[in-house]
């Protein structure tokens, strides 16, 4: 079985573009990996040093996953700053980490050219500690975005780094997860682009958005005025609400929808309106689930705690070895 890992910002709400994106693969990879998920908030130190309600963020995503069906029995789900041998390997790869390699890396030089009041060691760091999660449970897979590959292949060097150092076969080499086929691509509400919480207010439907907010959204989406000539190619906007159709309606609604298109009967706020009942029929389960955790300290205290003390397993498995390995022994 492959161990698989992924880290998780703690910042946003999840949407339905991250839902289709990533967070289902998540829940269709924990039945047939050992899969590690965890919140990164050691991580959100390097652009946020006092973060505003760190805490609450943590529990929001924590509950938005588990309400998206991540399973702490099946998946190892966790915290981060639960975990301070993650803490521990950072600082031991940071030794063999060099000033040259770790300026190259273009997340790094983006984020200095964003917040050049707060060029800190965290951020010239952050891919030896995204390396330290990783290799603390000698993860075989990373699911990652096109951004995130250059410090994955810094995750390659330090742990083949190490092997070398050490003249042991220690840590595995890790590679990206890809999803090929299954990556789902969801369009925003605007017309054009990507959904995301930063394209701008109503772009985006959030797991936890409530019917109205939802139905609104939807009404608001970009169309135009419709099609002129039977078989028209479809303009972005319009096929990108087709596109959230496919997602979320039957195959006959689709079906019906295009075949209006084409014949050139569509109405576009019949359409909407449709889709936006699709949307908060699929949502629904998901945002009583989140609504329902989110006041449920038990049940989150629980959740992280398991997360916590399975990962803490296998983080201390490696660290003690690699203290072993390098020779920090006891007397
Ligand atoms: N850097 C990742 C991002 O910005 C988050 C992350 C931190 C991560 N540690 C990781 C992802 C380890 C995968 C593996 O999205």
């Amino acid at each position: 079985m492959e161990t698989v890992l992924s880290g998780i910002r703690p910042t946003g709400n999840l949407h339905l573009g991250n839902y289709f994106g990533a967070v289902k693969n998540f829940v269709k990879m924990q039945e047939e990996n050992n899969c590690f998920f965890f919140i990164a908030d050691y991580h959100s130190l390097t652009t946020h040093p006092k973060p505003a309600d760190l805490h609450g963020n943590v529990k929001q995503v924590l509950a938005e996953y588990l309400a998206a069906g991540l399973d702490p029995e099946k998946s190892t789900l966790y915290i981060q700053s639960d975990l301070p041998e993650i803490a521990e390997l950072y600082l031991i790869l940071n030794m063999n980490a060099y000033l040259g390699e770790l300026e190259r890396v273009t997340t790094f030089k983006e984020k200095a050219r964003k917040q050049p009041e707060n060029v800190n060691a965290g951020l010239l760091t952050y891919p030896t500690l995204m390396a330290a999660d990783i290799i603390i449970h000698k993860a075989d897979k990373v699911p990652v975005g096109k951004d995130q590959e250059q410090n994955l292949e810094m995750t390659r060097t330090f742990a083949r780094r190490f092997n070398r150092m050490y003249s042991q076969d220690f840590f595995p080499i890790p590679q990206a997860f890809n999803f090929g086929e299954q990556l789902v691509k969801i369009p925003g509400l605007d017309g054009s682009g990507k959904m995301g919480k930063s394209e701008g207010e109503g772009n985006a439907i959030f797991l936890a958005d409530d019917p109205k907010s939802i139905r609104k959204k939807v009404m608001r989406a970009v169309t135009d005025s419709g099609p002129t000539a039977a078989n028209q190619s479809k303009p972005e906007a319009i096929e990108n609400l087709f596109k959230l159709m496919e997602v979320v309606s039957a195959e006959e609604v689709v079906k019906h929808f295009n075949e209006a298109y084409n014949n050139c009967s569509i109405r576009y706020g019949d359409l909407k309106k449709q889709l936006a009942e699709d949307i908060i029929i699929f949502t629904e389960p998901m945002r009583d689930r989140i609504l329902s955790l989110s006041s449920d300290d038990a049940a989150i205290s629980k959740a992280a705690k398991i997360g916590a003390e399975k990962a803490r397993a296998s983080a201390q498995k490696t660290i003690r070895e690699v203290r072993e390995i390098i020779g920090f022994r006891p007397f």
